[in-house]
């Protein structure tokens, strides 16, 4: 009782003081630079053991009663909470330690590339607060798989509590456009990887790359997956699907991923409309945060009223509060992840958001998180964004 007190004043002081004290500090530093710093810090503080025990002592919040569920399309993996950290924060997989001790249940690290790659030329995020999101320009700047296997591969093995997922993408260069080269790359990624974490996510729709999206078309997505499929990894496998696709082109790619081996969604990657939004021409990238919310919830609810009995939806974009958490799970999704949460409002919204859907979760009067996915399904897809 004195514990769980102690921790939840513990973390409100965290969500005051990181709004109040850390952020206006941290946003004075240019973007590019404090991702740097944050990605360093993580590091270092899940190698100090002080640091660490603090950080765990600190986020705790678990209620698996409530939160945690066994996903039997997804590999079997149980999740002590439907609460994970989306692609993009650390592409190297070198956080999972803090990730891990946040209370994440799950962490897509990456995305990561055939071969290193040095990402698009600088400025790679641009900060748009009065959104509340990250314009973002990266490129797919990651170490390139032969060195995040290894190193995403120790992390799986150590992690008692924490799914560890990696994200592959194509290398963002001339070879990789090719599309058989591309594919290749995938192919030699998914072989790196197969068996050493716990799910594989499969990026298909970065928008800040060499050539586009090419494998966010029916007929090429259907050979990549024609690929991918003989490497037969033990993980499950979810395809990260684009924000910018109509239905009913979107759909047409579910079609072809339930043909092949794969067991989940992530909906969705970044928004590249900036229409309405007043953001300098000058700035490259595409937009995270709240300008993707809508689009990805309805995109969650219409995949989950078609294919919810088939696929794992992880669902994501524009979640900073329990509230927005639920929101995703009555759109359908069996998961939430966040990144620019994270960035925007620190390590406690983890422990914020899943003491906010314990207590949404009570007032509905639902004894666990997976009686609530879809509720809201039918309301939400009809709202065409
Ligand atoms: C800094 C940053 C880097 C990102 N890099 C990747 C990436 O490498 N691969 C990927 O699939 N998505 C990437 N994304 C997209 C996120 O995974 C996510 O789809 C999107 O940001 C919406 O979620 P959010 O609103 O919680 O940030 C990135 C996002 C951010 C903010």
């Amino acid at each position: 009782m004195y514990n769980s007190s102690m921790r939840y004043f513990l973390q409100g002081c965290a969500l005051f003081f990181y709004k109040h004290l850390v952020k206006p500090i941290l946003f004075k530093i240019k973007p590019d630079k404090m991702h740097d710093l944050m990605i360093k810090f993580a590091s270092w503080a899940g190698r100090n053991r002080l640091f660490s025990w603090f950080i765990k002592y600190s986020m705790t919040f678990e209620n698996e009663e409530m939160l945690g569920q066994k996903l039997d399309n997804f590999g079997g993996l149980y999740f002590r909470n439907p609460i994970g950290l989306g692609a993009g924060f650390d592409k190297n997989a070198v956080t999972a330690s803090p990730i891990e001790r946040i209370g994440f249940s799950y962490a897509a690290f990456g995305s990561t590339t055939g071969r290193m790659c040095p990402g698009n030329p600088r400025p790679w995020f641009h900060r748009l607060p009065e959104y509340k999101s990250l314009m973002i320009n990266v490129g797919l700047a990651n170490e390139g798989v032969d060195v995040v296997a290894k190193t995403v591969s120790s992390a799986n093995s150590v992690s008692k509590t924490l799914n560890v997922g990696q994200s592959i993408a194509r290398t963002n260069d001339k070879i990789a456009a090719d599309d058989k080269e591309g594919i290749q790359d995938y192919v030699y990624s998914l072989q790196k990887l197969n068996g050493k974490t716990a799910f594989i996510e499969v990026n298909i729709s970065c928008p800040n790359t060499f050539k586009g999206e090419p494998f966010t078309d029916e007929k090429r997505l259907d050979q990549l997956l024609t690929e991918l499929d003989k490497v037969n990894p033990s993980q499950p496998i979810t395809l990260k699907m684009p924000s910018d696709k109509s239905w009913e082109d979107f759909k047409s790619l579910l079609e072809v991923a339930i043909r092949h081996n794969v067991q989940g969604v992530t909906i969705a990657n970044l928004r590249k409309d900036r229409v309405g939004m007043e953001i300098p021409d000058d700035w490259k990238g595409n937009l995270s945060g709240k300008p993707t919310w809508d689009r990805s919830n309805y995109l969650v609810a219409k995949t989950y009223l078609e294919y919810g009995d088939k696929l794992t939806i992880m669902g994501l974009g524009g979640v900073f509060t329990a509230e927005d958490a639920y929101q995703k799970i009555k759109a359908g999704a069996d998961l939430v992840s966040v990144v620019t949460a994270l960035m925007f409002e620190g390590p406690a919204a983890v422990p914020s958001i899943k003491r906010g859907l314990v207590k949404l979760l009570k007032q509905d009067g639902y004894l666990n998180i997976s009686e609530a996915r879809g509720v809201e399904a039918e309301k939400i897809a009809n709202k065409e964004i």
